[in-house]
């Protein structure tokens, strides 16, 4: 294993003063993060252990995005990830996250229906862990995101492409490139704002739509794709880790490219396996020489010498 150099020292040290803060991110300072110019730094995570890590960053919140579907269960899209399937990853992230805020994605199916099933869906999130929910789609969608408010429950908005059900139409290009483009999402921000949102993500919105809806809302505005004007930027962490192969968006930057990395120490651990290096002396477990000796004797193997 390769020692830290300066610069991982200075990262492990800065993480482990960070992990000692440890108080959830509220609502309140995600907004005003906005309001104060300071940038929100968002990432996805699944699981108890990557949610552990990340947590120990300065990231402000872990977003249990329904691209669990596809990332840890191999859905060819989001749409087939079901409440039984989120409720677990919103568990395990929320078994593992002190600091940052959970906001967990409601998955497709589990607030279209009525006002009824999007609060009792919402509230097993939240009983899950979750301290706030997202959901996909503008004005349409602004009944729900009140009656979750009005409930307290904290709600995230997503609009431009829209994963659940934007792939169904072959949308698949950037949102607000024409002024009628722009125009609707702008339109489709406010709603979500007044409805009471406290957040809303802009996935693949060009970024003039992007700078000026930033501009015209008080809540902040989180960018997957959408340029660096918006308030925040959020990715998916097995993306920029380099691990998810399946879709390579251009807007993602690759940060770690773990997927070989992992490969290789594979393929090293199966090769060692094969030619009896590991385990190794230092990977055993030892008996105490004595009780070894009884233990042969016991067994009337002991050899004399
Ligand atoms: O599901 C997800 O990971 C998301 C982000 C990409 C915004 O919705």
């Amino acid at each position: 294993m390769k020692a830290l150099d300066s610069y991982g020292l200075e990262v492990l040290k800065l993480m482990q003063s960070h992990r000692n803060q440890s108080r959830k991110k509220t609502v309140a300072e995600i907004v005003d993060a906005k309001k104060n110019g300071v940038k929100l730094a968002v990432l996805t995570a699944y699981d108890f252990s990557m949610a552990s890590i990340i947590d120990m960053s300065e990231i402000d919140i872990i977003l249990v995005g329904d691209s669990a579907g596809m990332v840890m269960l191999g859905y060819p899209n989001t749409r087939p990830v079901n409440m039984v399937e989120m409720l677990l990853f919103c568990k395990a992230v929320a078994n593992a996250s002190s600091k940052a805020m959970i906001t967990v994605d409601m998955p497709f199916g589990s607030y279209q229906n009525s006002i009824d099933k999007t609060i009792s869906n919402a509230i097993k999130l939240i009983k899950a862990g979750a301290d706030s929910v997202k959901v996909e789609g503008g004005e349409e969608i602004s009944s729900r995101i009140e009656a979750l408010v009005e409930l307290g429950i904290p709600v995230m908005g997503h609009i431009g492409y829209k994963p659940q059900t934007s792939s169904m139409w072959n949308f698949t290009k950037a949102a607000g490139k024409t002024k009628e483009s722009a125009l609707k999402l702008l339109h489709d921000a406010k709603a979500i704002e007044k409805a009471g949102a406290f957040s809303i993500v802009l996935e693949m919105v060009t970024t003039e739509a992007a700078e000026i809806i930033t501009k015209n809302l008080s809540i902040p505005t989180i960018g997957i794709g959408s340029g660096p004007i918006c308030d925040g930027q959020v990715l998916v962490s097995y993306d920029m880790l380099g691990i998810y192969q399946n879709m390579k968006p251009r807007f993602v930057k690759k940060y770690l490219d773990l997927n070989q990395l992992i490969a290789e120490s594979v393929q090293t651990y199966s090769r060692e396996v094969k030619s009896g290096i590991f385990p190794s002396n230092e990977n055993a477990i030892h008996m105490d020489s004595k009780e070894y000796e009884e233990f042969l004797d016991e067994c009337g193997l002991r050899v004399s010498k």
